[in-house]
């Protein structure tokens, strides 16, 4: 049973930037160690950590997208493990093995689409078989599990900057940039992807103003994006996601960039929906369309984005808008929460050791076999 509790910090972090999207409290006293997480939920009305205790608390505010953003998920997953190995009562490392096998399907079950979870989970279980077969106790796998979450955690970090580098290159010095969804600090562990490009760029003197789909149903450009770049202050103005075309045919548009939740080995790339309808727009009015991801969202098991899962959620969340009606009672609607853009219509896919360009099998696979900077 999830046991989440909440930690309203509204009045202490209102007027400051710094925010912690996740963050691991130790035990102290009374208190059970847990992973913390930004309610994603209540932004930007209110700064509320969610309790997570235990690995069902962390699969259900995945699942209830209190924690989104391919990235940010692979980081929960990893503390979701140690979390289920930290609380396990086993008598032995391979009972605990059985019991982390489960607590994996329970936090792969929540989001089929976005990849970074079930290579966190994967990664945590490996190395659990891999100390288990070495003779270390059930205490001993449950410190390195810890270990290896907060490895992911301030990686996830470090890489971002490094494709803020190595992105903020392509960024116009002046110009209009076009994002969709939330692809920042609060996506990720910190500092973001695409997001994080953009930032790069505004920090490097680039001239940069943002265009912020709103991104429908969930709302993540209208709810997230504007905060965090409201925070950064880098100029932006919000846009419904309908209003990128007008915007291309008149000129105001000079790059788009977005994130990714699965890229397959030919580049074909699934993000938020309405992410595809932007390429093509991009590419009819030769805008370069760009993707910024890091490995940990290149799925190379798979040949093309016809393999990657799109995650269908509740029609209600397209009939209501923030929980309240806008749709007549029983109208039908239809939720995919990812779309499919095809490499061909990629520039570039910018990522923590370069930026691969068409054709995108081979670039890809030279990335996975160069060592990192
Ligand atoms: O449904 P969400 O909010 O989890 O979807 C998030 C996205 O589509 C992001 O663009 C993607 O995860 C990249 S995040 C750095």
């Amino acid at each position: 049973m999830a046991t989440q509790d909440f930690i309203d910090t509204t009045a202490s972090q209102a007027d400051d930037s710094p925010f912690q999207t996740l963050e691991w409290r130790p035990a102290s006293g009374e208190q059970p160690e847990a992973l913390l997480l930004l309610d994603q939920l209540l932004l930007p009305h209110k700064i509320v950590m969610v309790v997570c205790p235990d690995y069902e608390a962390v699969g259900q505010a995945i699942k209830t997208m209190q924690i989104r953003g391919a990235p940010a998920l692979g980081v929960a997953g990893a503390y979701g493990m140690a979390l289920a190995a930290r609380r396990s009562a086993a008598a032995t490392p391979q009972a605990l093995l059985a019991e982390l096998e489960v607590a994996g399907k329970h936090l792969f079950a929540t989001r089929p689409t976005a990849v970074n979870l079930g290579w966190a989970i994967k990664r945590s279980q490996e190395l659990a078989g891999r100390l288990a077969a070495e003779g270390r106790s059930v205490s001993e796998i449950g410190d390195a599990l810890l270990e290896l979450a907060r490895q992911i955690h301030a990686d996830d970090i470090r890489i971002n900057r490094q494709m803020g580098a190595f992105g903020e290159e392509v960024v116009p010095a002046e110009g209009n940039v076009l994002t969709h969804c939330n692809t920042g600090a609060l996506a990720t562990a910190g500092f973001g992807t695409a997001l994080g490009v953009i930032r790069a760029a505004h920090e490097a003197g680039k001239k940069v103003h943002v265009w912020v789909d709103e991104t429908r149903p969930y709302l993540q450009g209208a709810r997230l994006t504007a905060w965090e770049l409201q925070q950064l202050n880098i100029p932006y103005t919000l846009v419904t996601d309908n209003m990128a075309g007008h915007l291309m045919q008149r000129g105001k548009v000079q790059f788009v960039i977005t994130g990714a939740d699965r890229i397959a080995a030919n580049g074909d790339s699934a993000n938020k929906i309405g992410t595809y309808s932007l390429a093509v727009l991009a590419n009819a009015h030769n805008i370069p369309f760009y993707i910024a991801a890091p490995l940990s969202t290149i799925d190379l098991a798979i040949p093309d984005g016809s393999f990657i899962p799109i995650e269908e959620r509740s029609a209600a969340e397209v009939t209501a808008i923030a929980g309240v009606r806008v749709a007549p009672e029983g109208a039908p609607a239809y939720h995919p929460a990812f779309d499919v853009t095809p490499a061909r219509l990629i520039a570039g896919i910018i990522t923590e050791r370069g930026i691969a360009r068409p054709p995108f099998e081979s670039s890809i696979r030279a990335l996975f076999e160069v060592e990192e900077a």
